[in-house]
């Protein structure tokens, strides 16, 4: 791989490469051809003179994107900027590439890049952030074995709404008597069925029996908004933690962007690199001030006021028992704290059926994570153990018992106090590398109107 070859401590008489044209240039005795395959940001130069055997009709010919074997001598780069170079001794053309390759060497607006999501990834910025996405999912595995948590594969198709915001996209098969509709799905499963857009609940119930659990997978959402920050198909984190209080659960939650921001400096430097050069101005500034310092906590009611006293004019009313919305997050995150913050402790009305009611009994144990450039990063909360206010809730929010009488169970045979939150993936990986538009963080994204690939 050219990251090894790179990276190489002495010059060896034969190596191999293999990947993809980048550039090239020929002259009377030479081509100098960029090769790149992946595995790293940089190319290696390699330099094919006329004399190698085939060079007329396979070396002169080479376009852009084309794949490409070469075995030849590995030199120290008597030009600038790189420390080896190689000098081909035999060449393998495995694919030449048609003269309308849609990616050149002029820089590429991130639209036109999304309707060529097939071949993005073998431009310099998709080929960064995708090794960075690698290294992100490495990490958070890494972070939650090293402390013990079980990884639970969740189900995907679900009968359950975890948030109960209706927001599913509804699974059905094709045949049966209805096609379009209704019957098709219903026969198949016994019953309605749908994406998950959490695994949460399935999770309290792995919690419920091997104390920390975590899930990391697909999710869906049928939310209509149009935003840079939402998908339809996203990738969620989702730990559970049994005999665990709200206090804690802030706590991993901190924890764990920390954990990812260090482990990403640490092990996607030269990409980072790229990003803080052409993407995001600030990235490295930020990055280092969210690995060296403290996050701020503050009460949804202390929000609340501070909201109101900034003097800012703001899109959507701030008021007590509303939802906050992306530019009031915004606004605490970068503008008043200037650091992740988490806010906790919401009014109970907006909040889902399952977090933990407070002694105060108007706000419920719920926290949002928020991070400047982005807005909410985590949700979470602490559950309701206590079996009379879980099926309160639940009836006030017409949730069936038949239906979730799984979910009650956890609280009728031997309830704990557990806690647990979600972190969008995609959303932290906008974070570390500066990049603004949700789309261009995932291999191919879904939004509305878009499922392309
Ligand atoms: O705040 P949310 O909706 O929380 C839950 O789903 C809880 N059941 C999690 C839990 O407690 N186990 O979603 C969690 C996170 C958000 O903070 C956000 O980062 C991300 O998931 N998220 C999205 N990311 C991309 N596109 C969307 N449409 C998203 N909706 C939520
Ligand atoms: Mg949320």
């Amino acid at each position: 791989m050219i990251k090894s070859l790179l990276a190489a401590e002495q010059a060896c008489p034969l190596v191999k490469v293999q990947g993809w044209v980048r550039t090239k240039r020929d002259s009377k005795a030479f081509s100098f051809v960029e090769i790149n395959d992946g595995s790293c940001l940089a190319n290696i130069q390699v330099i094919v003179d006329v004399t190698v055997p085939g060079y007329a009709e396979s070396i002169l010919p080479l376009r852009t994107g084309a794949s490409i074997e070469i075995e030849g001598e590995l030199m120290e780069s008597q030009g600038k900027g790189q420390k080896w170079e190689m000098v081909a001794k035999s060449v393998i053309v495995h694919g030449q590439s048609d003269e309308d390759y849609p990616l050149q060497k002029k820089g590429h607006s991130a639209e036109f890049l999304r309707s060529i999501a097939h071949l993005r990834p073998r431009s310099n910025l998709f080929g960064c952030v995708f090794r960075v996405r690698s290294r992100l999912a490495y990490a958070v595995h890494q972070f939650f074995q090293e402390k013990g948590f079980v990884n639970v594969h969740t189900p995907i198709i679900t009968a359950s709404d975890c948030e109960g915001a209706g927001e599913m996209f509804q699974v059905k098969t094709l045949s049966g008597e209805d096609g379009a509709g209704g019957k098709g799905g219903e026969e198949f499963f016994g019953k309605p069925a749908f994406l998950t857009v959490s695994g949460q609940l399935e999770g309290e119930t792995f919690a419920c029996a091997l104390s920390n659990i975590y899930t990391f997978g697909p999710t869906f959402r049928a939310e209509n908004s149009n935003t840079t920050r939402h998908a339809s198909e996203f990738w969620m984190i989702e730990p559970e933690m049994a005999f665990c209080d709200l206090e804690a659960d802030m706590t991993l939650a901190e924890e764990l962007v920390k954990y990812l921001v260090c482990d990403v400096l640490e092990h996607c430097a030269e990409d980072l690199q790229l990003f803080a050069k052409f993407v995001d101005k600030g990235l490295m500034q930020r990055l280092h001030f969210v690995r060296d310092r403290s996050f701020e906590r503050v009460t949804y009611t202390e929000a609340v006021e501070l909201l109101l006293a900034s003097g800012q004019k703001f899109e959507f009313p701030v008021e007590y028992g509303a939802n906050l919305q992306s530019e009031h997050e915004r606004y605490l995150t970068e503008q008043h704290f200037k650091c992740p913050v988490t806010v906790y402790n919401y009014p109970k009305e907006i909040k889902p059926f399952y977090m933990r009611l407070n002694d105060d009994d108007k706000t419920v144990a719920a926290m949002d994570l928020l991070v400047p450039g982005i807005g909410e990063i985590v949700g979470g909360s602490q559950r309701e153990e206590r079996l009379d206010i879980l099926r309160g809730n639940m009836e006030r929010e017409g949730l069936a018992e038949e239906e979730y009488g799984w979910y009650v169970d956890l609280r009728r045979y031997g309830t704990v106090p557990h806690a647990g939150f979600g972190l969008g993936f995609e959303r932290m990986l906008m974070f570390v590398t500066g990049v603004a538009n949700i789309r261009d963080v995932i291999p191919f994204p879904r939004v509305p109107g878009w499922a392309e690939f």
